[in-house]
């Protein structure tokens, strides 16, 4: 697919660090497919490295401080290694401020490329080599989807699949529409045809990804939704399992709630981001929906499938949160009895309208408050899981368990990680497992 004078002559290695979400895990699948197309292998260490590719993001400022100190590290490298390309993508370099911080600071990076033209990473290598200057290329906005490039992905059995990119919601604190741009989402038929290609070479399990799938379709001028798209994907034969991130509750239709009875593929799960249970603080957040209307979602969804498991986001410390609205939001996680939850410190980001608001919350407060909010969760996310104990559930098993080889890792429908004794030739497969023991993130079992 790619031109032939894209491919390197000699025998060379890559590797690529991704930080961030499971829209940059596929993004690096994407990268490891045309670096592999260009003839490049995959390394064991940085050391034996022809090119390194950081894929970064933006969401907080822990994980771009991250990504300083990382490339701070591979100073000693590239001056022991003159010939290594370093490479930096992703949100961060979506950012002005962080382009003229590794442009001033990092002049060993080599190569500098944005989220919507991974596809000219063979060009810019190539550009690279003939100039030997650090190359830049930055698009501000695609509104064309390059449906060119395939992904090298990391398991045989469950893959991701893009549905859409970017986001048009612009909540308050976010820096994802700056760095993604405005929602698009891809046509019906490449997505159907791609999942198609994957259930025959053996995939089982398919997760849906944007930054909003609820709102699927709109940009593309036909009459087809979200939940006709999961209509058709649960159709395709081979696949077993459908999953989707992530969706935003301002945006959930009846159609889609009603999936869950409906559609016998779809997971036993809902990943639906409140962020605050406070209605003055998600109207400061721009979120476009108040805590009654999330409460109803969630009321719907538990009569359609009693059995879901449910999930969240939760940022903590939001410019002006009260103790009244950090309260709302502990007696709203009660309420919905979340399975779990990502909890996240707000953090700055620059050019965000939250970032310029008065009376942010003091360090202190903010890492108090957090840690009350793990309190809470932690002992619902043990009882429902111990309302598992005894039953038998459908687990895929994804891989040998990292600390003890004899065990396999696996997940529920719901998405629950399960610890039990097998053989690695069980990878891959869905079988029965009857659960023993539960901790508050894990279940433990055996085969049944
Ligand atoms: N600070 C903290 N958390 C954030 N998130 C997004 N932006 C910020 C920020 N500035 C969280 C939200 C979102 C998740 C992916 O990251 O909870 O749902
Ligand atoms: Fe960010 Fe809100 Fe878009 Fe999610 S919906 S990516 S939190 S702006």
């Amino acid at each position: 697919m790619r031109k032939e004078n894209d491919r390197i002559t000699e025998q060379k290695k890559y590797l690529i660090v991704t930080y961030g979400c499971q829209m940059n895990e596929h993004d690096s699948e994407k990268i490891s497919w045309i670096l592999e197309d260009m003839g490049y292998i995959l390394a064991d260490n940085r050391e034996e490295c022809d090119l390194i590719i950081y894929n970064t993001c933006a969401v907080r400022k822990t994980a771009e401080n991250r990504v300083y100190g990382q490339l701070g590290e591979l100073k000693e490298l590239k001056r022991n290694k003159p010939d290594l390309i370093i490479a930096v993508c992703g949100c961060m370099m979506q950012r002005e401020e962080v382009i003229d911080t590794i442009t001033s600071k990092y002049g060993h990076v080599d190569i500098i490329f944005g989220t919507n033209n991974i596809h000219k990473l063979p060009q810019l290598i190539s550009n690279y080599n003939k100039t030997k200057q650090m190359t830049i290329d930055i698009l501000e906005e695609n509104r064309e989807i390059d449906e060119s490039v395939d992904a090298n992905r990391k398991y045989s059995y469950k893959a991701f699949v893009n549905i859409m990119y970017g986001c048009n919601n612009f909540c308050s604190y976010c820096i994802v529409p700056y760095t993604r741009g405005r929602e698009r989402s891809r046509e019906p038929q490449n997505i159907i045809e791609e999942i198609k290609g994957l259930a025959s070479t053996g995939y089982k399990e398919i997760t849906l990804l944007g930054q909003n799938v609820n709102s699927y379709g709109k940009t593309l001028n036909i009459d087809y939704s979200f939940s006709d798209l999961l209509k058709d994907i649960n159709d395709i034969d081979g696949i077993e399992r459908i999953r989707f991130m992530t969706s935003h509750p301002k945006d959930i239709s009846d159609e889609l709630i009603n999936s869950y009875a409906e559609l016998d593929k779809l997971c036993d799960h809902l990943h639906l981001p409140v962020q605050s249970g406070s209605n003055r603080i998600l109207k400061l957040m721009n979120r476009g929906y108040t805590r009654e209307e999330y409460e109803s979602i969630i009321k719907k969804v538990k009569l359609v499938n009693p059995n879901i498991t449910l999930t969240t986001d939760i940022i903590v410390g939001f410019p002006g949160e009260t103790e009244e609205d950090f309260n709302d939001t502990l007696s709203l996680v009660k309420e919905v009895g979340f399975d779990s939850a990502f909890t996240f410190l707000y953090s700055v980001r620059e050019g965000t309208p939250a970032a310029k608001m008065k009376s942010q919350i003091d360090d202190r407060i903010k890492h108090q408050r957090f840690q009350q909010l793990l309190d809470v969760l932690h002992p619902i996310g043990l009882k429902k899981n111990e309302k598992l104990l005894g039953n038998t559930l459908k687990v895929l098993v994804e891989d040998v368990s990292k600390n003890d080889k004899t065990m396999l890792d696996g997940r529920t429908t719901g998405g629950k990680l399960v610890h039990f004794s097998g053989g690695k030739e069980l990878i891959g497969k869905i079988v029965d497992v009857k659960i023993t023991s539960v901790k508050t993130f894990t279940l433990k079992g055996v085969l049944v």
